[in-house]
């Protein structure tokens, strides 16, 4: 079984794992997900690959503990074992030579961003990355994101670090600021950010790509659990996605199809919290 290799507590409710899955860090590209369960009644929940390091055999996942399964993720320690880890699950980002790529990072989605903004780069474009948080404690993986990028903005909702305000912001003011052409923006985030960075970039016409988080079951495209609306085709997050041409995304419908079960999730999350004895 997938064995904790390292721990590490980013924010109050942000924790970064390594996990001992060599076949994954060999085969895993950038833009794919893992779906683990973390013990034989654990439900099977969707985590992107956030690293990997094919040498050691190591890939880096980094959760915001939501409710009762990243709740209990997020109290396992270094040494013990996962149940099953699949993965990489997914389509890979389409990465090619554009010329000016702006990756855009809200919330945890900004631990997910880097193997993105390592292969834009790699693929010879230049990287702008806008990252923004709630605050300056959930500003995660700055330096490394700053270690792969031509340029980071940084924004906070209370101006703590960087510029006030949200990404769509800097966003808006990059793409009226008409020196430097923007020819893909890829956000990676909060639905309602993700949805907001598509109408700053919709009437600009510039394409967007979002990495969407719909409910998953299976994750191998036979449940239909993750089903989402994109340009009116019904598309399968797990297999078709997770990136998607976000002006093409019907997000209203992600919103409502993601809030389906929150009573549900709420009574599983109270009873982890009785059982850590913490919330
Ligand atoms: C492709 C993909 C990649 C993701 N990558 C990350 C990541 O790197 N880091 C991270 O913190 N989160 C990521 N998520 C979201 C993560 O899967 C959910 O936060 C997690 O499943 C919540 O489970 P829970 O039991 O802790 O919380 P719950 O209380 O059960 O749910 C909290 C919220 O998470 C969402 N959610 C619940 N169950 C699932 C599920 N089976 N599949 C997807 N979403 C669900 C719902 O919106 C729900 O309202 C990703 C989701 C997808 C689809
Ligand atoms: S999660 Fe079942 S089809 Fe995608």
């Amino acid at each position: 079984m997938p064995k904790i290799l390292s721990k590490e507590r980013l924010a109050s409710n942000i924790v970064q794992i390594e996990v001992e899955a060599p076949l994954i860090a060999k085969s895993a590209k950038p833009g794919q997900f893992v779906v683990l369960r973390i013990n034989e009644e654990g439900e099977r929940i969707p985590l992107t690959l956030a690293d990997k390091d094919t040498n050691t055999g190591k890939v880096t996942i980094i959760f915001q503990e939501a409710g009762a399964s990243t709740k209990l993720l997020g109290s396992l320690k270094v040494g013990d074992e996962i149940k099953n880890l699949l993965g990489p699950l997914g389509t890979p980002a389409h990465i090619n030579k554009v010329g000016h790529v702006v990756v855009v990072g809200g919330g945890v989605g900004i631990a997910e961003i880097y193997p993105a903004i390592k292969a834009y780069k790699e693929a010879g474009n230049q990287v702008t990355t806008i990252i923004g948080a709630r605050s300056k404690e959930l500003l995660l993986s700055e330096s490394k994101l700053r270690g792969v990028s031509s340029e980071v903005k940084v924004c906070t909702d209370d101006g703590s670090c960087g510029q006030k305000g949200f990404v769509t912001e800097i966003l808006k003011e990059m793409i009226e600021d008409h020196s430097k052409e923007i020819n893909l923006v890829y956000a990676v985030g909060p639905v309602p950010m993700m949805e907001a960075v598509c109408h700053v970039t919709a009437p600009a016409k510039i394409k967007t790509i979002v990495s969407l988080n719909p409910i998953m079951l299976d994750a191998t495209g036979m449940c239909g659990v993750c089903r989402v609306t994109v340009g009116g085709e019904t598309k399968f997050g797990c297999v078709d996605g997770p990136e998607f041409d976000g002006h093409l995304v019907d997000f209203k419908e992600l919103k409502a199809r993601l809030s389906a079960y929150k009573d549900k999730e709420q009574e599983s999350s109270n009873h982890v919290c009785k059982l850590l004895s913490k919330c």
